[in-house]
Protein backbone atom coordinates (compact mmCIF):
# COMPACT_ATOMS: atom_id res chain seq x y z
CA UNK A 1 0.00 0.00 0.00
CA UNK A 2 0.87 3.46 -0.36
CA UNK A 3 -0.32 6.97 1.52
CA UNK A 4 -0.54 9.49 -0.55
CA UNK A 5 -1.17 13.56 0.10
CA UNK A 6 -2.78 15.19 -2.60
CA UNK A 7 -3.05 19.04 -1.79
CA UNK A 8 -6.04 20.54 -3.45
CA UNK A 9 -5.32 23.63 -2.27
CA UNK A 10 -1.73 24.12 -3.04
CA UNK A 11 -2.58 25.26 -7.23
CA UNK A 12 1.19 24.53 -9.04
CA UNK A 13 -0.09 26.82 -11.91
CA UNK A 14 -1.87 25.57 -15.43
CA UNK A 15 -1.01 22.44 -17.06
CA UNK A 16 -0.72 24.05 -20.80
CA UNK A 17 -2.58 21.79 -23.11
CA UNK A 18 -0.13 22.04 -25.52
CA UNK A 19 1.28 19.35 -24.00
CA UNK A 20 -1.28 16.74 -25.04
CA UNK A 21 -0.08 17.82 -28.67
CA UNK A 22 0.57 15.48 -31.48
CA UNK A 23 3.27 15.08 -34.17
CA UNK A 24 2.32 14.24 -38.02
CA UNK A 25 5.00 14.08 -40.81
CA UNK A 26 5.56 12.76 -44.48
CA UNK A 27 7.16 9.87 -43.04
CA UNK A 28 5.29 5.84 -44.26
CA UNK A 29 1.53 5.80 -43.87
CA UNK A 30 1.05 8.73 -41.92
CA UNK A 31 -0.19 11.62 -43.90
CA UNK A 32 -0.94 9.39 -47.05
CA UNK A 33 -3.45 6.54 -45.88
CA UNK A 34 -3.32 7.59 -42.22
CA UNK A 35 -5.06 10.99 -42.72
CA UNK A 36 -5.19 12.01 -46.65
CA UNK A 37 -7.00 9.36 -48.84
CA UNK A 38 -8.09 12.32 -51.20
CA UNK A 39 -11.51 13.03 -52.52
CA UNK A 40 -11.95 10.65 -55.21
CA UNK A 41 -11.01 7.34 -52.58
CA UNK A 42 -13.94 5.13 -51.83
CA UNK A 43 -12.75 5.95 -48.36
CA UNK A 44 -15.72 7.80 -47.37
CA UNK A 45 -13.68 11.23 -46.50
CA UNK A 46 -14.17 15.04 -45.90
CA UNK A 47 -12.26 16.87 -48.54
CA UNK A 48 -9.87 13.82 -48.82
CA UNK A 49 -9.43 13.44 -45.09
CA UNK A 50 -10.80 10.20 -44.02
CA UNK A 51 -13.95 10.10 -42.06
CA UNK A 52 -13.36 7.48 -39.41
CA UNK A 53 -9.35 8.86 -38.37
CA UNK A 54 -10.92 12.64 -38.04
CA UNK A 55 -13.68 11.31 -35.44
CA UNK A 56 -11.31 9.61 -33.64
CA UNK A 57 -9.07 12.62 -33.53
CA UNK A 58 -11.72 14.97 -32.81
CA UNK A 59 -12.73 13.40 -29.89
CA UNK A 60 -9.24 13.82 -28.59
CA UNK A 61 -9.67 17.53 -28.64
CA UNK A 62 -6.11 17.48 -29.65
CA UNK A 63 -4.60 20.93 -28.96
CA UNK A 64 -1.87 21.44 -31.49
CA UNK A 65 -0.54 19.01 -34.44
CA UNK A 66 3.23 19.43 -35.71
CA UNK A 67 4.01 19.03 -39.45
CA UNK A 68 5.30 18.59 -42.15
CA UNK A 69 8.12 16.85 -40.25
CA UNK A 70 10.52 15.66 -38.51
CA UNK A 71 13.19 15.34 -40.87
CA UNK A 72 11.14 15.72 -44.08
CA UNK A 73 10.93 19.56 -42.81
CA UNK A 74 14.34 19.88 -43.50
CA UNK A 75 13.87 18.97 -47.45
CA UNK A 76 10.37 20.06 -47.74
CA UNK A 77 9.84 23.02 -49.96
CA UNK A 78 6.13 24.09 -49.58
CA UNK A 79 5.50 25.91 -53.03
CA UNK A 80 5.44 22.35 -54.08
CA UNK A 81 2.85 21.95 -52.52
CA UNK A 82 0.29 24.55 -53.49
CA UNK A 83 -2.21 24.87 -56.21
CA UNK A 84 -3.54 22.67 -58.27
CA UNK A 85 -2.82 19.31 -57.60
CA UNK A 86 -1.90 17.82 -61.20
CA UNK A 87 0.60 20.59 -61.26
CA UNK A 88 2.43 19.80 -57.97
CA UNK A 89 6.02 18.89 -58.21
CA UNK A 90 6.83 15.33 -57.22
CA UNK A 91 9.94 14.81 -54.99
CA UNK A 92 11.55 11.62 -53.53
CA UNK A 93 11.18 11.35 -49.98
CA UNK A 94 14.71 10.31 -49.67
CA UNK A 95 14.89 10.44 -45.77
CA UNK A 96 12.10 7.86 -45.58
CA UNK A 97 11.94 5.09 -47.91
CA UNK A 98 12.86 6.80 -50.87
CA UNK A 99 9.40 6.39 -52.22
CA UNK A 100 7.69 9.41 -54.25
CA UNK A 101 6.36 12.20 -52.91
CA UNK A 102 3.05 14.26 -55.21
CA UNK A 103 3.00 16.96 -52.58
CA UNK A 104 -1.20 16.32 -52.60
CA UNK A 105 -1.17 17.05 -49.25
CA UNK A 106 0.56 20.44 -48.72
CA UNK A 107 -0.35 23.56 -46.56
CA UNK A 108 -3.90 24.47 -47.69
CA UNK A 109 -5.06 20.58 -46.59
CA UNK A 110 -2.70 20.52 -43.62
CA UNK A 111 -4.68 23.84 -42.27
CA UNK A 112 -7.91 22.36 -43.33
CA UNK A 113 -7.25 19.52 -41.29
CA UNK A 114 -5.92 21.57 -38.18
CA UNK A 115 -9.77 23.23 -38.61
CA UNK A 116 -11.37 19.99 -38.97
CA UNK A 117 -10.15 18.92 -35.63
CA UNK A 118 -10.29 21.94 -33.87
CA UNK A 119 -6.65 22.05 -33.30
CA UNK A 120 -3.32 24.92 -33.64
CA UNK A 121 -1.18 24.21 -36.26
CA UNK A 122 2.78 23.93 -35.54
CA UNK A 123 4.90 24.28 -38.62
CA UNK A 124 8.45 23.27 -38.86
CA UNK A 125 10.16 25.10 -41.61
CA UNK A 126 12.94 24.25 -43.68
CA UNK A 127 16.27 25.53 -42.57
CA UNK A 128 18.54 22.17 -43.59
CA UNK A 129 18.09 22.81 -47.27
CA UNK A 130 15.58 26.28 -47.64
CA UNK A 131 16.14 29.57 -47.67
CA UNK A 132 15.36 32.00 -45.88
CA UNK A 133 13.46 33.90 -48.34
CA UNK A 134 11.49 30.83 -48.86
CA UNK A 135 10.52 30.78 -44.96
CA UNK A 136 9.82 33.85 -45.00
CA UNK A 137 6.98 33.91 -47.96
CA UNK A 138 5.80 30.74 -46.29
CA UNK A 139 4.90 33.05 -43.31
CA UNK A 140 3.88 35.52 -45.00
CA UNK A 141 1.85 33.37 -47.49
CA UNK A 142 -0.37 31.68 -44.62
CA UNK A 143 -0.90 34.89 -42.59
CA UNK A 144 -0.29 38.10 -44.30
CA UNK A 145 -4.09 39.85 -44.42
CA UNK A 146 -3.60 42.06 -47.13
CA UNK A 147 -2.35 43.14 -50.76
CA UNK A 148 1.09 41.10 -51.13
CA UNK A 149 2.44 38.54 -53.58
CA UNK A 150 2.31 35.42 -51.37
CA UNK A 151 -1.10 36.71 -50.24
CA UNK A 152 -2.44 37.25 -53.78
CA UNK A 153 -1.15 33.55 -54.39
CA UNK A 154 -2.65 32.41 -51.45
CA UNK A 155 -6.17 33.75 -52.78
CA UNK A 156 -5.49 32.48 -56.41
CA UNK A 157 -5.35 29.34 -55.08
CA UNK A 158 -8.51 29.20 -53.58
CA UNK A 159 -8.08 30.88 -49.56
CA UNK A 160 -9.08 34.69 -49.11
CA UNK A 161 -8.92 34.93 -45.46
CA UNK A 162 -5.59 34.17 -43.89
CA UNK A 163 -5.34 31.59 -41.65
CA UNK A 164 -4.11 32.10 -37.93
CA UNK A 165 -0.35 30.70 -37.33
CA UNK A 166 1.32 30.71 -33.98
CA UNK A 167 3.97 27.91 -33.54
CA UNK A 168 6.51 28.39 -35.86
CA UNK A 169 9.77 25.94 -35.45
CA UNK A 170 13.55 27.07 -37.38
CA UNK A 171 14.85 23.92 -38.38
CA UNK A 172 14.41 20.63 -37.01
CA UNK A 173 17.02 18.32 -35.70
CA UNK A 174 19.67 20.49 -37.07
CA UNK A 175 22.35 18.81 -35.02
CA UNK A 176 21.39 15.25 -37.58
CA UNK A 177 18.69 15.13 -40.29
CA UNK A 178 18.85 19.05 -40.92
CA UNK A 179 22.35 19.81 -41.67
CA UNK A 180 24.23 18.33 -39.07
CA UNK A 181 25.19 21.25 -37.77
CA UNK A 182 27.01 22.53 -34.58
CA UNK A 183 25.23 24.10 -31.80
CA UNK A 184 27.58 27.19 -32.52
CA UNK A 185 26.71 27.70 -36.52
CA UNK A 186 23.03 26.62 -35.58
CA UNK A 187 22.71 29.49 -33.33
CA UNK A 188 23.80 31.85 -35.70
CA UNK A 189 21.71 30.30 -38.29
CA UNK A 190 17.98 30.57 -36.23
CA UNK A 191 19.00 33.99 -35.30
CA UNK A 192 18.74 34.87 -39.29
CA UNK A 193 16.19 32.90 -40.25
CA UNK A 194 14.00 33.78 -37.25
CA UNK A 195 14.39 37.37 -37.73
CA UNK A 196 12.45 36.70 -40.85
CA UNK A 197 9.60 34.75 -39.69
CA UNK A 198 7.08 38.00 -39.07
CA UNK A 199 4.19 38.70 -37.52
CA UNK A 200 1.90 39.84 -40.19
CA UNK A 201 -1.42 41.51 -39.89
CA UNK A 202 -1.93 40.90 -36.50
CA UNK A 203 -0.27 37.17 -35.92
CA UNK A 204 1.55 36.33 -33.49
CA UNK A 205 4.28 33.90 -34.15
CA UNK A 206 5.63 31.75 -31.23
CA UNK A 207 9.05 30.75 -32.67
CA UNK A 208 10.41 27.63 -31.50
CA UNK A 209 14.46 26.84 -31.95
CA UNK A 210 15.82 23.51 -32.84
CA UNK A 211 16.98 21.83 -29.42
CA UNK A 212 18.80 19.12 -28.16
CA UNK A 213 18.99 15.59 -29.00
CA UNK A 214 18.75 14.20 -25.36
CA UNK A 215 21.26 14.55 -23.00
CA UNK A 216 23.21 17.02 -25.37
CA UNK A 217 23.24 19.84 -22.80
CA UNK A 218 26.30 21.74 -24.29
CA UNK A 219 23.62 22.13 -27.31
CA UNK A 220 20.98 23.60 -24.68
CA UNK A 221 23.92 25.66 -23.58
CA UNK A 222 24.80 26.95 -26.71
CA UNK A 223 20.96 27.71 -28.12
CA UNK A 224 20.52 29.51 -24.96
CA UNK A 225 23.14 31.89 -24.33
CA UNK A 226 23.66 33.05 -28.07
CA UNK A 227 19.59 32.87 -29.02
CA UNK A 228 17.57 32.43 -26.02
CA UNK A 229 16.54 35.91 -26.59
CA UNK A 230 14.92 35.64 -29.84
CA UNK A 231 13.20 32.31 -29.00
CA UNK A 232 9.93 31.50 -27.35
CA UNK A 233 10.38 27.60 -27.44
CA UNK A 234 13.07 25.30 -27.38
CA UNK A 235 12.85 21.84 -29.03
CA UNK A 236 13.76 18.66 -26.99
CA UNK A 237 13.71 15.39 -28.82
CA UNK A 238 13.71 11.59 -26.50
CA UNK A 239 12.57 8.39 -27.81
CA UNK A 240 12.14 5.49 -25.77
CA UNK A 241 14.28 2.27 -27.10
CA UNK A 242 13.51 -0.80 -24.97
CA UNK A 243 17.11 -1.65 -25.85
CA UNK A 244 18.45 1.84 -25.84
CA UNK A 245 20.51 0.36 -29.28
CA UNK A 246 19.48 1.65 -32.39
CA UNK A 247 20.48 -1.26 -34.46
CA UNK A 248 18.19 -3.45 -32.76
CA UNK A 249 15.56 -1.48 -30.92
CA UNK A 250 13.34 -4.46 -29.71
CA UNK A 251 9.85 -5.60 -30.90
CA UNK A 252 6.87 -3.68 -30.66
CA UNK A 253 4.84 -7.47 -29.41
CA UNK A 254 5.58 -10.24 -28.29
CA UNK A 255 8.21 -8.70 -25.63
CA UNK A 256 9.48 -10.40 -22.28
CA UNK A 257 9.30 -8.78 -18.73
CA UNK A 258 12.84 -7.45 -19.15
CA UNK A 259 11.83 -5.36 -22.17
CA UNK A 260 8.85 -4.22 -20.23
CA UNK A 261 10.80 -3.20 -17.11
CA UNK A 262 14.01 -1.71 -19.33
CA UNK A 263 11.20 0.27 -21.53
CA UNK A 264 9.85 2.36 -18.28
CA UNK A 265 13.01 2.70 -16.67
CA UNK A 266 13.95 4.21 -20.26
CA UNK A 267 10.93 6.38 -19.75
CA UNK A 268 11.71 7.54 -16.76
CA UNK A 269 14.92 8.64 -18.10
CA UNK A 270 12.91 11.43 -19.40
CA UNK A 271 12.57 13.08 -16.01
CA UNK A 272 16.52 13.80 -15.79
CA UNK A 273 16.20 15.01 -19.08
CA UNK A 274 14.02 17.85 -18.22
CA UNK A 275 15.51 18.40 -14.89
CA UNK A 276 18.82 18.65 -16.32
CA UNK A 277 17.73 20.99 -19.42
CA UNK A 278 15.80 23.08 -17.52
CA UNK A 279 18.54 24.05 -14.90
CA UNK A 280 20.72 25.32 -17.91
CA UNK A 281 17.37 27.38 -19.22
CA UNK A 282 17.12 28.39 -15.88
CA UNK A 283 20.48 30.18 -15.89
CA UNK A 284 19.66 31.86 -18.71
CA UNK A 285 15.93 32.22 -18.68
CA UNK A 286 15.25 32.38 -14.70
CA UNK A 287 11.99 33.75 -15.45
CA UNK A 288 11.01 30.81 -17.64
CA UNK A 289 9.85 32.78 -20.54
CA UNK A 290 11.48 30.20 -22.84
CA UNK A 291 9.12 26.94 -22.83
CA UNK A 292 10.17 23.71 -23.42
CA UNK A 293 8.96 21.84 -26.43
CA UNK A 294 9.12 18.30 -26.31
CA UNK A 295 8.20 17.98 -29.43
CA UNK A 296 9.20 14.29 -30.84
CA UNK A 297 8.61 11.55 -27.56
CA UNK A 298 7.30 7.86 -27.68
CA UNK A 299 8.83 4.63 -28.45
CA UNK A 300 10.96 3.38 -31.10
CA UNK A 301 10.57 -0.15 -31.66
CA UNK A 302 11.66 -2.59 -34.74
CA UNK A 303 9.47 -2.39 -37.80
CA UNK A 304 6.57 -4.78 -37.55
CA UNK A 305 7.77 -7.68 -39.78
CA UNK A 306 7.30 -7.74 -43.88
CA UNK A 307 6.90 -3.65 -43.76
CA UNK A 308 9.02 -1.11 -45.21
CA UNK A 309 11.88 -0.58 -42.94
CA UNK A 310 11.51 3.61 -43.67
CA UNK A 311 8.05 3.40 -42.70
CA UNK A 312 8.19 2.59 -38.99
CA UNK A 313 5.10 1.40 -38.30
CA UNK A 314 5.02 -0.70 -34.97
CA UNK A 315 2.36 -2.01 -33.15
CA UNK A 316 0.99 -0.42 -29.69
CA UNK A 317 0.32 -2.83 -26.60
CA UNK A 318 -0.20 -1.87 -22.99
CA UNK A 319 3.30 -1.35 -22.64
CA UNK A 320 2.82 1.59 -24.98
CA UNK A 321 0.04 3.01 -22.55
CA UNK A 322 2.60 2.54 -20.13
CA UNK A 323 4.83 4.72 -21.77
CA UNK A 324 2.35 7.15 -22.29
CA UNK A 325 0.90 7.63 -18.86
CA UNK A 326 4.14 8.12 -17.29
CA UNK A 327 5.74 10.99 -19.96
CA UNK A 328 2.06 12.87 -19.83
CA UNK A 329 2.66 12.86 -15.89
CA UNK A 330 5.96 14.20 -15.80
CA UNK A 331 5.07 16.72 -18.51
CA UNK A 332 1.88 18.17 -15.79
CA UNK A 333 4.39 17.90 -13.07
CA UNK A 334 7.33 20.23 -14.66
CA UNK A 335 4.54 22.37 -16.09
CA UNK A 336 6.43 25.29 -15.00
CA UNK A 337 8.86 25.07 -17.97
CA UNK A 338 7.29 22.34 -20.45
CA UNK A 339 5.04 24.25 -22.60
CA UNK A 340 4.13 21.76 -25.64
CA UNK A 341 5.10 18.14 -25.69
CA UNK A 342 4.37 16.09 -29.33
CA UNK A 343 3.77 12.43 -29.40
CA UNK A 344 5.76 10.53 -32.76
CA UNK A 345 3.37 10.30 -35.10
CA UNK A 346 -0.32 10.29 -35.05
CA UNK A 347 -1.44 7.41 -37.52
CA UNK A 348 1.03 4.55 -38.50
CA UNK A 349 4.20 5.67 -37.27
CA UNK A 350 5.89 4.98 -33.82
CA UNK A 351 3.80 5.49 -31.00
CA UNK A 352 0.47 5.99 -33.02
CA UNK A 353 -2.73 6.71 -31.84
CA UNK A 354 -4.74 4.87 -34.78
CA UNK A 355 -4.10 2.53 -37.13
CA UNK A 356 -5.41 2.04 -40.68
CA UNK A 357 -5.22 -0.59 -43.21
CA UNK A 358 -7.30 -0.06 -46.30
CA UNK A 359 -10.78 1.18 -45.10
CA UNK A 360 -10.05 -0.72 -41.24
CA UNK A 361 -8.92 1.84 -38.33
CA UNK A 362 -8.37 0.73 -35.00
CA UNK A 363 -7.60 2.55 -31.62
CA UNK A 364 -4.69 1.93 -29.88
CA UNK A 365 -4.03 2.13 -26.08
CA UNK A 366 -1.98 5.09 -26.48
CA UNK A 367 -4.94 6.62 -27.93
CA UNK A 368 -7.06 5.83 -24.91
CA UNK A 369 -4.43 7.07 -22.27
CA UNK A 370 -4.70 10.09 -24.11
CA UNK A 371 -8.25 10.47 -23.87
CA UNK A 372 -8.45 9.58 -20.11
CA UNK A 373 -5.69 11.59 -19.69
CA UNK A 374 -7.22 14.75 -21.57
CA UNK A 375 -8.90 16.11 -18.36
CA UNK A 376 -5.11 17.76 -17.00
CA UNK A 377 -5.70 20.22 -20.02
CA UNK A 378 -5.82 23.99 -18.91
CA UNK A 379 -6.00 22.40 -15.42
CA UNK A 380 -4.68 23.78 -12.27
CA UNK A 381 -1.52 20.93 -10.83
CA UNK A 382 -2.23 19.94 -7.64
CA UNK A 383 0.50 19.27 -5.34
CA UNK A 384 1.07 15.50 -4.31
CA UNK A 385 3.08 14.44 -1.69
CA UNK A 386 3.98 10.34 -1.64
CA UNK A 387 7.04 7.76 -1.90
CA UNK A 388 6.64 5.42 -4.63
CA UNK A 389 6.75 1.61 -3.54
CA UNK A 390 9.73 0.13 -5.61
CA UNK A 391 9.21 -2.51 -8.43
CA UNK A 392 11.94 -4.74 -8.80
CA UNK A 393 13.38 -7.13 -11.39
CA UNK A 394 16.25 -8.80 -11.00
CA UNK A 395 19.21 -5.94 -9.34
CA UNK A 396 17.35 -3.71 -10.78
CA UNK A 397 14.66 -1.21 -8.96
CA UNK A 398 12.59 1.77 -10.21
CA UNK A 399 9.33 3.30 -8.82
CA UNK A 400 6.18 1.25 -9.03
CA UNK A 401 3.45 4.40 -9.01
CA UNK A 402 3.41 7.16 -11.16
CA UNK A 403 0.55 9.68 -10.50
CA UNK A 404 -0.02 13.46 -11.05
CA UNK A 405 -2.93 15.44 -10.44
CA UNK A 406 -5.12 18.55 -11.61
CA UNK A 407 -8.14 20.74 -10.94
CA UNK A 408 -10.11 21.65 -13.73
CA UNK A 409 -12.06 25.09 -14.22
CA UNK A 410 -15.15 23.52 -12.71
CA UNK A 411 -13.49 22.41 -10.11
CA UNK A 412 -13.53 18.88 -10.69
CA UNK A 413 -9.83 16.99 -9.16
CA UNK A 414 -8.64 14.76 -11.61
CA UNK A 415 -5.82 11.52 -10.78
CA UNK A 416 -4.32 9.57 -13.14
CA UNK A 417 -2.38 6.89 -12.11
CA UNK A 418 0.29 4.13 -13.52
CA UNK A 419 1.08 0.60 -12.06
CA UNK A 420 4.60 -0.20 -13.50
CA UNK A 421 4.59 -2.94 -12.13
CA UNK A 422 3.88 -6.17 -15.00
CA UNK A 423 3.21 -8.81 -11.52
CA UNK A 424 1.48 -6.56 -8.43
CA UNK A 425 -1.24 -4.72 -8.02
CA UNK A 426 -1.20 -1.43 -6.05
CA UNK A 427 -3.59 0.17 -3.48
CA UNK A 428 -3.46 3.30 -3.21
CA UNK A 429 -4.81 5.54 -0.02
CA UNK A 430 -4.84 9.59 -1.14
CA UNK A 431 -5.77 12.02 1.78
CA UNK A 432 -7.44 14.68 0.48
CA UNK A 433 -6.95 17.53 1.85
CA UNK A 434 -8.81 21.03 1.74
CA UNK A 435 -11.61 18.87 -0.25
CA UNK A 436 -15.07 18.59 0.30
CA UNK A 437 -16.19 16.06 -1.78
CA UNK A 438 -19.41 14.62 -2.90
CA UNK A 439 -18.74 11.67 -5.11
CA UNK A 440 -15.95 9.85 -7.19
CA UNK A 441 -15.82 7.74 -10.35
CA UNK A 442 -13.17 6.18 -12.85
CA UNK A 443 -11.97 4.55 -15.66
CA UNK A 444 -9.18 2.06 -16.14
CA UNK A 445 -6.98 0.46 -18.71
CA UNK A 446 -5.59 -2.89 -17.98
CA UNK A 447 -5.21 -6.43 -19.48
CA UNK A 448 -4.48 -9.46 -18.23
CA UNK A 449 -1.99 -9.81 -20.77
CA UNK A 450 0.59 -7.32 -20.51
CA UNK A 451 1.35 -7.54 -23.98
CA UNK A 452 -2.12 -7.05 -25.32
CA UNK A 453 -3.01 -5.32 -28.50
CA UNK A 454 -5.96 -4.57 -30.61
CA UNK A 455 -5.80 -5.79 -34.00
CA UNK A 456 -8.28 -5.47 -36.97
CA UNK A 457 -9.98 -8.25 -36.03
CA UNK A 458 -10.26 -7.84 -32.66
CA UNK A 459 -10.09 -3.66 -32.31
CA UNK A 460 -11.66 -3.83 -28.89
CA UNK A 461 -9.52 -5.73 -26.76
CA UNK A 462 -7.53 -3.06 -25.33
CA UNK A 463 -10.42 -0.41 -24.04
CA UNK A 464 -10.81 1.46 -20.35
CA UNK A 465 -14.03 0.24 -18.44
CA UNK A 466 -15.85 1.57 -15.27
CA UNK A 467 -13.20 1.29 -12.48
CA UNK A 468 -14.81 -0.41 -9.80
CA UNK A 469 -13.96 -0.27 -6.67
CA UNK A 470 -12.87 3.21 -6.29
CA UNK A 471 -14.14 4.37 -2.92
CA UNK A 472 -14.34 8.16 -1.09
CA UNK A 473 -15.05 8.27 2.61
CA UNK A 474 -13.87 11.01 4.88
CA UNK A 475 -11.55 12.87 2.46
CA UNK A 476 -9.96 9.53 1.57
CA UNK A 477 -9.52 8.25 -1.58
CA UNK A 478 -8.85 4.74 -2.02
CA UNK A 479 -8.29 2.54 -4.84
CA UNK A 480 -6.59 -0.83 -6.43
CA UNK A 481 -4.29 -0.51 -9.24
CA UNK A 482 -4.35 -3.43 -11.02
CA UNK A 483 -0.67 -4.43 -12.23
CA UNK A 484 0.26 -2.91 -15.54
CA UNK A 485 -2.50 -0.31 -15.36
CA UNK A 486 -3.25 2.63 -16.18
CA UNK A 487 -5.88 5.00 -14.46
CA UNK A 488 -7.99 8.32 -14.21
CA UNK A 489 -10.35 8.97 -11.39
CA UNK A 490 -12.59 12.49 -11.09
CA UNK A 491 -13.60 13.29 -7.57
CA UNK A 492 -16.73 15.95 -7.60
CA UNK A 493 -15.72 18.50 -5.51
O1 LIG B 1 9.72 10.75 -35.85
C1 LIG B 1 10.63 10.18 -36.74
C2 LIG B 1 11.90 10.98 -36.89
O2 LIG B 1 12.60 11.00 -35.69
C3 LIG B 1 11.74 12.44 -37.21
O3 LIG B 1 11.56 12.67 -38.56
C4 LIG B 1 13.03 13.03 -36.76
O4 LIG B 1 12.91 14.37 -36.38
C5 LIG B 1 13.46 12.12 -35.63
O5 LIG B 1 14.76 11.71 -35.76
Amino acid sequence: MVDVILKANSEQGLINRNIYGHFSEHLGRCIYEGLWVGKDSPIPNTEGIRNDVLTALQKLNIPVLRWPGGCFADEYHWKDGVGPLSERARMINTNWGGVEENNHFGTHEFLRLCELLGTEPYISGNVGSGTVHEMQQWVEYITFDGESPMANWRKENGREQPWKLTYFGVGNENWGCGGNMRAEYYADEYRRYATYVRNYSDNQIYKIACGPNEDNYHWTEVLMREAGQHMNGLSLHYYTLPTGVWQDKGESTGFDDQAWFQTLKRTLHMEELIVKHSEIMDKYDPDCKVGLIIDEWGTWYNVEPGTNPGFLYQQNTMRDALVAGINLNLFNRYNKRVQMANLAQIVNVLQALVLTEGERMLLTPTYHVFDMYQVHMDAQRLELNYESPGYTLGEDTIPQLSLSASRSKDRVIHVTACNLSHTDELEVVCQLEAVESSSVSGRILHHADFGAFNTFEDPSRVEPVEWKGVTLANQELRFVLPPASVGVIAVQG
